[in-house]
């Protein structure tokens, strides 16, 4: 298996903003925009490696927030003491989190204090000028541009410049101030970023100029990011927490067990860390539903599989490993889904994942049930051999996931 860290990781950071900004469906786009902007204000006064850790950084600084019960923005003009009490956490939550990805750990720097303010009234730390990195403050500035945007509804330039000029001195400085509506004015980025249509495109014109990140070959970058990837996802919903890494867990043991050979063990590794990715476009009032779920309910959580599917296909690089996460509800006898695949149609990955998939849920609690014992489990995915499961595989699984109760 051929692999190029750098590419992937990169891949993968990017595609990010896509789970951190759907709001029940609908792209917010306020990663991108804070990017955008970020980036285009730091150009030409800093380096151009940390021009590429501020990008990073803009674009994971909410990354957070991404267990919140709504999106991140909506808290953002809301005086009451909860709303205040739920951000403080998320700089310090997004930067442990980014921090894990290799080499970007500059970047979890700027994401921790990207809610400082220069006069000390910021959080999490309440630091003062001098003691925030500049790629912070410029998060900070650019943050601010967006929720008056979003939230505030402010589209017109002048009236932006008017009401945010109240907080030079206390939030940004002048200094910054002033750099940054310049950005906005050049080339008329401000009316062009407005739309939401032009995003992407500008966005990409802005990544490409700022070129990739180098991760060294030396390291499992990609495993550690997929790690990352991973525990975002199950962050997304509370009854999930944890579930993408031991079904990744599951599925290596099972694949050894197997004997299959190293590269296909490390994907179906990769591909148990991200198979329920497709989940962070399903409605996430219905994933975080305490009752049983009703016949269309149950039809759209089902989306989720040809969800991760059209994600994948984003991440060219991992081409190898998107037919395996996406045939994890695949069944055995050929009626699962999203593509109704049976038997050795469905990728050997996909057919262990199934069983894993099966396990973590049936051994987790739910709101509505217990959790079964490991024991009570396994003879449930013995009862299903055949018709859900693959019998050769689930002869391999079995002894293993029956020993690891204790
Ligand atoms: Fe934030
Ligand atoms: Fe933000
Ligand atoms: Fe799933």
């Amino acid at each position: 298996m051929k692999v190029n860290p750098t590419k992937t990781v990169n891949e993968l950071i990017t595609i990010l903003p896509y789970i951190i900004d759907i709001d029940e469906k609908k792209k917010i786009y306020h990663s991108w925009r804070v990017a955008i902007i970020s980036t285009l204000c730091a150009k030409n006064s800093v380096s151009n490696q940390q021009l590429k850790y501020i990008f990073y950084a803009a674009l994971l600084h909410d990354i957070g927030g991404v267990g919140f019960p709504i999106h991140i923005i909506h808290y953002l003009k809301r005086t009451d003491k909860t709303s205040r009490n739920i951000l403080l956490s998320h700089p310090i939550i997004g930067a442990q989190l980014i921090s894990n990805i290799p080499r970007l750990n500059p970047s979890a720097q700027l994401i921790l204090d990207h809610h400082e303010w220069i006069n000390g009234m910021g959080y999490p730390r309440a630091k003062l000028k001098r003691g925030i990195p500049y790629g912070s403050q410029i998060i900070r500035i650019a943050d601010t541009i967006d929720i008056l945007l979003q939230i505030g509804r402010i589209n017109d330039l002048k009236k932006l410049k008017n009401k945010m000029s109240a907080d030079i001195g206390k939030e940004y400085t002048q200094e910054l101030f002033i750099r940054t509506f310049r950005a906005l004015q050049k080339k008329r980025l401000f009316s062009k970023i407005i739309l939401a249509r032009n995003v992407e495109a500008i966005f990409k014109e802005v990544h490409d100029e700022v070129g990739l990140l180098y991760i060294p070959l030396k390291i499992d970058a990609i495993g550690k990011t997929l790690e990352v990837v991973a525990q975002i996802i199950d962050m997304k919903h509370p009854f999930t927490s944890g579930h993408s890494l031991r079904v990744s867990r599951y599925a290596m043991a099972i694949a050894l067990a197997m004997g299959l050979p190293h590269d296909e063990v490390t994907q179906i590794r990769w591909a148990g860390l991200i198979h329920d990715i497709g989940k962070l476009n399903v409605s996430r009032k219905l994933l975080d539903k305490s009752t049983p779920l009703n016949k269309r309910e149950y039809k759209e959580i089902q989306q989720h599989a040809a969800q991760t599917y059209k994600i994948m296909n984003l991440i060219t690089t991992l081409y190898a490993i998107t037919p395996i996460a996406a045939a994890h509800h695949e069944r055995y006898d050929g009626a699962g889904y999203p593509f109704g695949l049976k038997e050795r149609q469905i990728p050997v990955g996909a057919r262990i994942l199934a069983i894993c998939d099966a396990f973590d849920a049936m051994t987790s609690n739910r709101p509505y049930r217990r959790p079964l014992t490991f024991k009570e489990a396994c003879s449930e995915i013995k009862n299903l051999s055949g018709k859900q499961f693959d019998p050769e595989v689930t002869d391999h699984a079995l002894p293993l996931l029956r020993n690891l109760g204790f």
